[in-house]
C-alpha cells in the first residue's frame, strides 16, 4: 500500500527527478500536491516515506533544522529503481498501482469481463502490463538465438502490443501479430505510430489463434484452469507449422 501511494502520488518520480539530491517531505509536497493544505500533505508524505525507509525502498538522512527541529531528507534507495518510470526502460510502478486498485474494484467479477465495462481500469491494467513487459522483454532480446528463423511471431494475449513492438525494434525482419480481446485491441496504438510492423488482431484464444512460426504467451496461463490451458495450448498448436515454436 505504501509503494502504491508513493507511485500514485508521483513521490517516486519526484525523488528520481531530484537526481541524487535529497528532498524533505515539505519540498515533495510542493512538487506533487495540488491541494491548498501542503502542510497536512507533507505530514502524510512523511508517514509514507518513513514506512518505505524501513523496507529500504527510500533512504533518509537527518539534519539539524531551525531551533531544535530535525529535518528528514529523503532520496531513492537502489531497489526503488523498479518503481520509477526509468525513461521508458520499464517499470513495476503501474503494476503496484493496479494491484491495489484492482481487487477493490472487481468485487468477485472475473477480471476481463469487468475490464470490458470499465475503461479506466482496463487502461490502467494495459499500461501496467506494458511497463513490466519492457523490463522482461529487454532481457529476452539479448538472446538472438530465441528469434532465429522466425518470420511471424504471434503474441497471444499481447495486450496493446508493447512486447511485439520491442521485439520488432530489434529484429526488424520479424512480422508481429498481436492478438487480444476486442476492447484491448481498440486501445492499441495505431500502426502509423511506433507499432509499424505489428498487426493487431481482435480475437478469443479459446476460439482460435492466428497462424505464425512462433507463438509467444507471457503471463497468460497462470490465470487459467488446467482444462482451459489445454484448450489454449491446442489452439496454439493448430496455429503452428510442424517446426513451429
Ligand atoms: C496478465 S495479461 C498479460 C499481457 C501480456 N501478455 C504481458 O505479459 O504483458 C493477460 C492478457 O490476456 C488477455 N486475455 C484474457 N482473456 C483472453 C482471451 N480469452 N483471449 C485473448 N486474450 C485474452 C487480456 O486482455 C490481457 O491483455
Amino acid at each position: 500500500m505504501a509503494v502504491h501511494m508513493a507511485v500514485k502520488l508521483d513521490l517516486v518520480d519526484a525523488l528520481s527527478a531530484a537526481d541524487g539530491h535529497t528532498l524533505t517531505a515539505d519540498e515533495l509536497a510542493v512538487k506533487v500536491v495540488k491541494a491548498e493544505d501542503k502542510a497536512e500533505s507533507a505530514a502524510l508524505i512523511s508517514c509514507i516515506l518513513r514506512f518505505l525507509m524501513s523496507f529500504d525502498v527510500v533512504s533518509c538522512s537527518t539534519k539539524k533544522g531551525p531551533g531544535s527541529a530535525v529535518l528528514w531528507r529523503y532520496s531513492l534507495a537502489p531497489r526503488c529503481w523498479w518503481f520509477t518510470m526509468n525513461n521508458g526502460e520499464g517499470s513495476l510502478g503501474p503494476v503496484a498501482v493496479f494491484d491495489v486498485d484492482e481487487p477493490t474494484a472487481l468485487g468477485g467479477t472475473p477480471a476481463y469481463n469487468y475490464f470490458r465495462k470499465n475503461p479506466r481500469l482496463s487502461t490502467l491494467f494495459d499500461q501496467a502490463m506494458a511497463h513490466q513487459s519492457l523490463l522482461v522483454i529487454r532481457k529476452l532480446l539479448e538472446h538472438p538465438k530465441v528469434f532465429d528463423s522466425i518470420e511471424v511471431i504471434v503474441d497471444v494475449g499481447g495486450g496493446t502490443g508493447a512486447t511485439l513492438a520491442l521485439i520488432r525494434g530489434r529484429y526488424k525482419h520479424i512480422k508481429g501479430i498481436n492478438m487480444d480481446l476486442a476492447h484491448v485491441i481498440s486501445e492499441a496504438p495505431s500502426l502509423k505510430e511506433l507499432f509499424y510492423g505489428v498487426v493487431h488482431v481482435a480475437g478469443e484464444m479459446f476460439g482460435s489463434v492466428p497462424s505464425g512460426d512462433a507463438v509467444l504467451m507471457k503471463w497468460m496461463l497462470h490465470m487459467q484452469s488446467d482444462e482451459e490451458c489445454m484448450m489454449i495450448l491446442k489452439n496454439c498448436h493448430k496455429a503452428l507449422p510442424d517446426n513451429g515454436r
